[in-house]
């Protein structure tokens, strides 16, 4: 079956057309019931992935089954290639959340089932399609929209931005301190998607960066699984931190993201969060429209 284990694996088109489904969705439209059975192999902690899968398919009249791995025998060292193969036979599509963009990889070869990235190490494409249709949302449009990421650029928000920036036209800088840039294949990989038409760039000065940007995108400074290494960092950050200094830099009809969760103090003050231009709340619910839109798609029940 088709995939999403990377941001790179839609076109341009299937992501405008899933855009302009989560918007038909989102408005109200019905659509064939599907029936049909996703499974939640999640790794990692999650409130927004895993419960705004869950309503997704409930509301497209499927089911969603938590599959906590603890409870599973992949926790006893069950090779996922023999999981894969098993849950293949039971469900209709999974979405994992994983360390290790290599699990998805073996998944998606084991299995015939539709494997969705519910974030890895290196990406976070059902964040994209949620952060783009906000986007959408705000400027009618994304062509010739730029968006400013302020942070890790090294993260899996900050890689799956690039691509998907780079799908839909929106033009991308990512600034973050010297040694946490984007992997270079990444912007590479942007780059080439993104043709003459769309400014794809990598900076460490947070200022330029956000100047006559229409979006302001952040997100934590150390992820899960970095719990040791988040107190060094804040010192390393703090030039990122996105406040209503940094803002005054920004268009002043720019729009704030966060995937969250956020921590306020750290990466984004708490009168920015709360304040005018923050979308953090319609961005937390489009994960829901963006999701049952990926779902529908895969699962070919589009109407
Ligand atoms: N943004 C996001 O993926 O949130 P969760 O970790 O709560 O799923």
């Amino acid at each position: 079956g088709r995939d999403l284990l990377s941001m790179a694996d839609l076109t341009a088109e299937e992501l405008r057309d899933l855009l302009y489904l989560a918007a038909q969705l989102k408005a109200g439209a019905t659509y064939p019931q599907c029936q049909k059975l996703l499974g939640l192999l999640f790794y990692k902690a999650s409130t927004r992935t895993r419960v705004s899968f869950i309503a997704a398919m409930t509301r497209l009249g499927g089911q969603a089954l938590d599959l906590n791995p603890s409870v599973t025998q992949v926790s006893r060292g069950e090779p996922l290639a023999d999981t894969a193969r098993v849950l293949d036979r039971y469900l209709d599509v999974l979405a994992i959340r994983t360390f290790d963009q290599r699990d998805l990889e073996t998944f998606a070869h084991y299995a015939k089932i539709p494997i969705i990235n519910a974030l890895s190490d290196l990406e976070h494409p059902c964040q994209v399609l949620a952060d783009l249709q906000t986007i959408q949302e705000s400027f009618h449009g994304l062509a010739g929209v730029t968006l400013t990421y302020v942070g890790d650029g090294s993260n899996n928000m900050a890689h799956s931005l690039l691509l998907g920036c780079a799908l839909a036209g929106v033009n991308v800088r990512i600034s973050s301190p010297h040694e946490y840039q984007p992997l270079d294949r990444i912007v590479q990989q942007a780059k080439k998607i993104a043709g003459d038409r769309v400014e794809i760039t990598t900076t460490t000065d947070a200022i330029a960066a956000v100047k006559s940007a229409q979006v302001i995108y952040t997100d934590v400074w150390a992820s899960m699984g970095q719990e040791d290494v988040a107190t060094s960092r804040i010192p390393i950050f703090q030039p990122y931190q996105v406040n209503e200094e940094l803002m005054s830099h920004a268009d002043s009809s720019a729009i704030v993201l966060h995937c969250l969760p956020a921590h306020r103090g750290e990466e984004i003050t708490d009168d920015v969060m709360e304040g005018a231009q923050s979308r953090v709340w319609d961005q937390a619910e489009n994960r829901m429209h963006a999701q049952q839109a990926l779902i529908a798609s895969l699962l070919g029940v589009t109407g």
